[in-house]
C-alpha cells in the first residue's frame, strides 16, 4: 500500500489479522476508510486475508507485515518493517491471541499463552510508541476477557512449569492485558494516545482449534449462542473511531459500556510487578 498516498487516512495495525475478531475489524475498519495493516503469522496467509479483506470491504487501502508473536526477534523485524513503511500509527488493536492445551515453550524459553497473548502485545506497543506519539490521536486497543476474573498472576510461576493448564494460562494472561491496559494509561495520561481493553462476548472464532476434540465438540454444540465475529466487533470499532470516546483512557468495556473488571486487575502495586516483570521478560532477550 502507498501510504504517502494515504496521508489523508486513519492508519490501523490489527494483530490477529488472520481470524475471527482481527480479521472483523480489519474489514471494519477498512469499510470505514481506514488504511488498514494486518499481522498475518505468515505471507501465504498474509495475501489470502488481504484479498478476503479486500473483497469484503471493498477498500483497496489493505495491507499485512508477518511475524511470529511468540518470538521477540520476529517481533523486533516486524516493528523495523513498520517503521520503514509507516509514518504514524492511529490505531493499534491487539486481537492475536492464542489457547494452549498443554504447556508450550516458546523460541525465547516462555510460556506460548503469556507470551502471545501478553508480552507481545506489551512489547509490541512499547516499541511502536513513538509512530502512535505520531498521531494527532491514537487510540490502543486490547482484547481481554471476561476470563480474566478467575486469573492470577503468580510470579512464583509465571512460567507455569510447575503447574500448568489451559485455562490457567489463558485467564493469566487476560488478566495481564488488564493490568497492562490500566498501568500504559497512567503512562500515557499527558499523552494524545488513550489505552483501553474490552471483552467482545462469546465469540464464534477459532480460539478453541488447539483444545482436545471433546471440548472443540462442546464448543461446536454452542456454536448457535455465540455472537458473530462481524457483530461482536462493533464495539471495538466504536472505540478505536467513535469521537465519543475521544480521550477515554484505562477502562474496561463489555461491548460499548464501560465495565468493571476484577478487583484485582485495579491494583496498581500489582500492575507495576508486573510492568516490570514484563520489561525484564523483553529486555534480556
Ligand atoms: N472468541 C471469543 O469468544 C473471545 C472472548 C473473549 C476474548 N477473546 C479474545 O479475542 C482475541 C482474538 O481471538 P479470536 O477469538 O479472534 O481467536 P482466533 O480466531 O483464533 O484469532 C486469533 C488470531 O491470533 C493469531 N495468532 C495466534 N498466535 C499467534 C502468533 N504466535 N503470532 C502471530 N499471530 C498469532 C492467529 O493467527 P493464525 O490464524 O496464524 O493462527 C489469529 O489471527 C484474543 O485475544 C482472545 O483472547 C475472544
Amino acid at each position: 500500500m502507498c501510504i504517502s498516498s494515504a496521508n489523508d487516512y486513519k492508519i490501523a495495525l490489527v494483530t490477529g489479522g488472520s481470524s475471527g475478531l482481527g480479521k472483523a475489524a480489519a474489514i471494519e475498519l477498512a469499510r470505514q476508510k481506514v488504511a488498514v495493516f494486518i499481522l498475518c503469522r505468515d505471507e501465504i496467509s498474509g495475501l489470502k486475508t488481504v484479498q478476503e479483506i479486500q473483497t469484503a470491504s471493498g477498500s483497496p487501502h489493505i495491507s499485512f507485515f508477518t511475524a511470529d508473536l511468540s518470538s521477540q526477534k520476529s517481533i523486533h523485524r516486524l516493528v523495523d518493517q513498520i517503521f520503514k513503511e509507516l509514518p504514524k500509527l492511529d490505531i493499534l488493536i491487539h486481537a492475536a491471541g492464542t489457547l494452549q492445551p498443554s504447556r508450550i515453550s516458546t523460541i525465547d524459553g516462555l510460556e506460548t499463552t503469556f507470551a502471545v497473548n501478553h508480552l507481545a502485545s506489551f512489547l509490541l506497543t512499547q516499541k511502536l510508541l513513538p509512530l502512535l506519539r505520531a498521531s494527532s490521536s491514537a487510540r490502543i486497543l486490547v482484547l481481554s476477557s471476561r476470563a480474566e476474573e478467575l486469573g492470577n498472576i503468580d510470579f512464583d510461576d509465571l512460567q507455569m512449569h510447575k503447574s500448568y493448564s489451559a485455562i490457567k494460562s489463558y485467564c493469566q494472561s487476560k488478566l495481564a492485558n488488564i493490568l497492562f491496559t490500566y498501568e500504559l494509561a497512567r503512562k500515557l495520561e499527558k499523552t494524545k494516545i488513550t489505552v483501553n481493553c474490552l471483552h467482545p462476548g462469546l465469540v464464534n472464532t477459532n480460539l478453541g482449534r488447539n483444545l482436545p476434540i471433546l471440548i472443540r465438540t462442546l464448543i461446536w454444540c454452542i456454536r448457535p449462542f455465540m455472537t458473530h465475529p462481524s457483530r461482536a466487533i462493533e464495539p471495538v470499532i466504536r472505540l478505536a473511531l467513535d469521537p465519543q470516546f475521544e480521550g477515554v483512557s484505562g477502562k474496561y468495556f463489555l461491548g460499548t459500556q464501560e465495565g468493571k473488571s476484577s478487583p484485582k486487575s485495579y491494583d496498581p502495586v500489582l500492575a507495576k510487578r508486573l510492568w516490570e516483570m514484563s520489561e525484564q521478560l523483553t529486555q534480556s532477550l
